[in-house]
């Protein structure tokens, strides 16, 4: 069975247990600024696993496309990637953990085919923010897993979430195969054999952490599962390597055709050179450029480091050709080739043309550091600056030579240079270059007045459904109908460029969260504040009492607003049903 397949079969299955399809939406997550990318298919469902209603009910299943640079280290081996698809099923605070474990179990046996004998589980041991999950394995003993293959695990195993650093978790159970073609399983199950790789998780949403850091009992109890499509399809096309399935082989074909080097022999550096195209591709499909700024600086560690691995194989000017396949593999994804192409071309040249002196730099200090084993921050800092040597690359490199990186100083360097900012709320970590960061307040300042415009000029019950801003441009969701009118966008445009020229002033107090509510402050959709949270009113000074924008916000934001130039919308359009987008820039 290949991945289409799969696809397919698990979204008919739950289709015919009364779930409802969602799109698989975008690597940049709308409706959680916790995190920087989609990791898992929860996330376009965060809103309604804390409460909100989903127009299509309490079944949802649906695939959902994935970047998980946590387990970056662990890319080069058989079953771990950057990008990968997650297949899912979720009870919106409607059926129970018996329920979902049936369907996984009907699932992989039935649908799947998968023998019991090559299954075996992990459950939650228990600790001291929740019991131990007697209920899951009591099903499992009932579905005729035998209790030796049913391991009982601590929260680093057996406990998903939040994704970010608030939100719904709780504890799962993972299930696992075993691969081994000329071993049979063992008796008993050691979640430490590489053999039994996990497929599926179940996790149990019972409980919401809280900013202080507790965890406290959901309201809504949910289910959210992830199924791994790479790691299922290598299983059922009898592979220990996923890198064998058809959605590797072409890829990994290509290098070695390239390289004129063999696979077997160069796994690791064609597995990442693969891994990281593949991964890259769909960042890049997703609207992020490559930059020195949160999403964009991945991209380019990315880009970068198989750009690297690519010289240990002897490729040069190569990247853009190893995009070509990704896109005939996943023909069912949209791609605007020639752009994404273009990005790869672009990044490997800059690149391009510091590697070769950074890395002659990095010999010569290395060889000077032989001895006592540390290679010093400002020196990473200067590859790092100069050369644009993202970290991990001069890690790497100096790794296989048994140097250590001082970090610590190399970050005080790297402090030194950027402006280090920790948004309060997300806790996000925001670097980035001065002026960039200066133009992203500007456009924060402007979503406030945007979003005020679109309630005085359209609708007042209109609120803000995502936003999204980079340096050049903001990004606007909100509920509306239909499409707007060339007067109606005027309209917005004037009301907006008229606060500016009257340059009325910010300021930021912090409350109560009630307070603020009462007090007449937006608050975002599906956003969960802390008790205390900053609130930034826009007014005039002339008449301090009646304000023209009031948001509870994180900031930051301009003082004034003759800082922010000329508000003008670039597009308007539809971005799923009953939401408009807006995206606009200041002149
Ligand atoms: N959200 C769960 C995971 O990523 C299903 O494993």
């Amino acid at each position: 069975m290949e991945r289409q397949e799969l696809i397919k079969k698990y979204i008919e299955f739950f289709e015919k247990k009364g779930h409802k399809v969602i799109p698989n939406s975008s690597l940049i997550p709308e409706n959680d600024p916790t995190v920087l990318f989609t990791t898992a298919g929860m996330h376009p469902l965060v809103p309604f696993l804390i409460g909100q209603k989903h127009p299509l009910g309490e079944r949802i299943v649906g695939v959902q496309r994935c970047i998980r640079t946590g387990d970056i280290d662990q890319v080069g081996d058989t079953i771990h990637h950057t990008f990968f698809e997650m297949l899912g099923n979720w009870s919106l605070g409607d059926y129970s953990k018996n329920e979902a474990i049936e369907y996984s179990f009907e699932f992989l046996t039935k649908i799947l085919k998968i023998p019991k004998e090559k299954l075996a589980v992990s459950v939650f041991a228990g600790n001291k923010d929740a019991k131990k999950d007697s209920e899951s394995e009591k099903k499992w003993l009932e579905l005729g897993i035998p209790k030796e293959k049913i391991a009982f695990l601590l929260k680093e195993n057996n406990w998903w979430g939040p994704a970010g650093l608030t939100g719904p978790c709780g504890p799962d159970t993972e299930m696992f195969y075993w691969k081994a073609k000329n071993k049979s399983p063992p008796k008993i199950f050691d979640p430490n054999d590489e053999n039994w790789v996990e497929i599926w998780n179940d996790v149990f949403m019972e409980y919401n952490k809280e900013k202080n850091g507790n965890y406290v009992e959901a309201k809504q109890k949910n289910i959210d599962t992830g199924m791994g499509v790479e790691r299922t399809v290598a299983i059922l096309n009898g592979f220990e390597d996923n890198y064998e399935t058809k959605m590797w082989k072409p890829i990994i074909k290509k290098v070695e055709g390239l390289s004129k080097k063999k696979y077997r022999g160069n796994e690791k550096p064609m597995r990442i050179i693969a891994d990281h195209i593949k991964a890259s591709v769909f960042i890049i499909s997703d609207g992020v450029m490559p930059s020195n700024n949160e999403r964009g600086y991945v991209l380019r560690r990315l880009i970068r480091r198989a750009v690297r691995y690519g010289r240990t194989l002897n490729l040069k000017n190569f990247t853009s050709k190893i995009a070509e396949p990704i896109f005939k593999i996943y023909s069912d994804y949209k791609f605007d080739k020639k752009r994404i192409l273009d990005e790869f071309e672009k990044e490997e040249e800059r690149f391009e043309k510091t590697l070769e002196k950074g890395l002659k730099i990095l010999k010569k200090e290395s060889d000077l550091v032989h001895g006592n084993n540390l290679f010093s921050g400002k020196k990473a800092f200067l590859l790092y600056q100069s050369y644009g040597f993202p970290i991990e690359i001069t890690k790497e490199i100096l790794g296989e030579e048994g140097i250590d990186v001082d970090e610590k100083s190399f970050h005080e360097e790297l402090s030194k240079h950027q402006e280090l900012s920790r948004t309060a709320s997300t806790g996000k970590f925001k670097s980035g270059l001065i002026d960039e960061s200066k133009k992203t307040t500007r456009l924060h300042t402007t979503t406030h007045l945007l979003n005020e415009a679109l309630r005085k000029i359209l609708d007042k019950k209109i609120t803000q459904k995502g936003s999204n801003i980079t340096s050049d441009r903001l990004r606007f969701d909100f509920n509306f109908p239909r499409k707007l009118t060339e007067e109606e966008k005027k309209k917005i445009e004037n009301w907006i460029n008229d606060k500016i020229k009257k340059n009325l002033s910010v300021k930021k107090e912090e409350m109560k969260l009630d307070t603020a509510l009462k007090s007449g402050a937006q608050s975002e959709f599906g956003t969960k504040y802390p008790e205390i949270v900053s609130v930034y009113t826009i007014f005039d000074e002339k008449n301090p009492k009646k304000f023209v924008s009031k948001e509870i916000c994180t900031g930051p934001h301009v003082k004034k607003l003759e800082e922010l130039g000329k508000f003008k919308i670039l597009k308007e359009e539809s971005s799923s049903a009953g939401v408009r987008r807006i995206k606009a820039v200041l002149k």
